[in-house]
């Protein structure tokens, strides 16, 4: 059991192997789990979300707790309130769990300190997005069997991505072979000190791999110009149904979402026979059950 999840950088293999198993026996229908009945999660949400606030709505309602969506469009953050005195005000009601989304790194961390329920990272500025990272290790061992020595190339945005980095983590831990990819500018500088293998050409860097995951640009973190146009970003890092022959044959291609089509992957690649791009939105319920039941496990 884990008392909060902030990040991948310090959960150990087994307990990353443990959650990805609990996932696997969640994701078969077999279990049915209670730990969170009367209970109540608290998605706090201060940045936007498609999938991952939805996810944890989902997942947290089928461990039976009841869930309330706070988003910061209508959160008193709009008058000037702070994260913590928001934090603290939610906690003071009682929640079991708070899942936090903020443009902020390190904001879940800084909460967590403050309050008494289980705080869960769902994503944090460009730091970690621990549960994606976790559901994209849990989807690569389902497709391929194993984790160990398998080679996942990461195509796109490096810098400013938080599923890089806890990727970066969790795969390193898992034993897989970690390749980088994209232009120079947004490789951070350093990133090779993690164990990955860095290119800045996308033909070489997916040659022989074993999955390829697709990034978007984050524009919403850049402050000035990364690339020097969406068009040349496709035409020399874009992944599409030409360049994805170099991967294995039987590579998978995935995306954590959104996906801004035609930019960083073609339509056709991104629905076709590779993509596994849903069955990761529909493994990220059960892997949300798994973190939710062993944190408030752990209260
Ligand atoms: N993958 C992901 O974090 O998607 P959302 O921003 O839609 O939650």
């Amino acid at each position: 059991m884990i008392s909060h999840l902030l990040g991948i950088e310090t959960l150990d293999k087994s307990t990353i192997v443990a959650l990805l198993d609990r996932a696997d026996v969640l994701h078969g229908g077999k279990a049915s789990a209670d730990v969170l009945a009367g209970r109540t999660v608290v998605n706090l949400f201060m940045e936007p979300s498609t999938r991952t606030r939805t996810s944890f709505e989902i997942a947290a309602k089928r461990l039976r707790a009841d869930v309330v969506n706070v988003s910061e469009s209508f959160s008193s953050a709009k008058k000037g309130e702070t994260l913590l005195d928001t934090a603290r005000n939610i906690d003071a009601m009682g929640p079991a769990v708070i899942v936090l989304r903020h443009g902020s790194s390190g904001s879940p961390a800084l909460i967590a300190k403050h309050v008494r329920a289980r705080v869960v990272n769902a994503g944090d500025g460009t730091h970690e997005h621990p549960t994606q990272a976790l559901l994209d290790c849990g989807t690569i061992r389902r497709r391929k069997k194993r984790i160990e020595g398998i080679v996942v190339t990461i195509v796109g945005d490096i810098l400013h991505s938080r599923v890089a980095r806890s990727n970066l983590h969790a795969l390193g831990k898992l034993g897989a072979v970690v390749r980088l990819a994209g232009p120079r500018s947004l490789l951070p500088q350093g990133i090779d000190a993690l164990g990955a293998l860095v290119y800045d050409r996308v033909e070489p860097a997916i040659e022989g791999a074993d999955v390829v995951m697709v990034l978007r640009l984050q524009h919403e973190r850049m402050a000035g110009g990364y690339v020097p146009s969406l068009r040349d970003y496709s035409r020399f890092f874009g992944i599409n149904a030409k360049n994805i022959r170099a991967s294995k044959p039987d590579a998978i291609v995935m995306h954590p979402g959104p996906i801004n089509r035609g930019v960083e992957l073609t339509s056709d690649v991104a629905d076709g026979p590779r993509s596994v791009i849903l069955d990761q939105v529909a493994y990220g319920v059960s892997l949300r059950m798994a973190v939710l039941e062993s944190v408030a496990g752990s209260a």
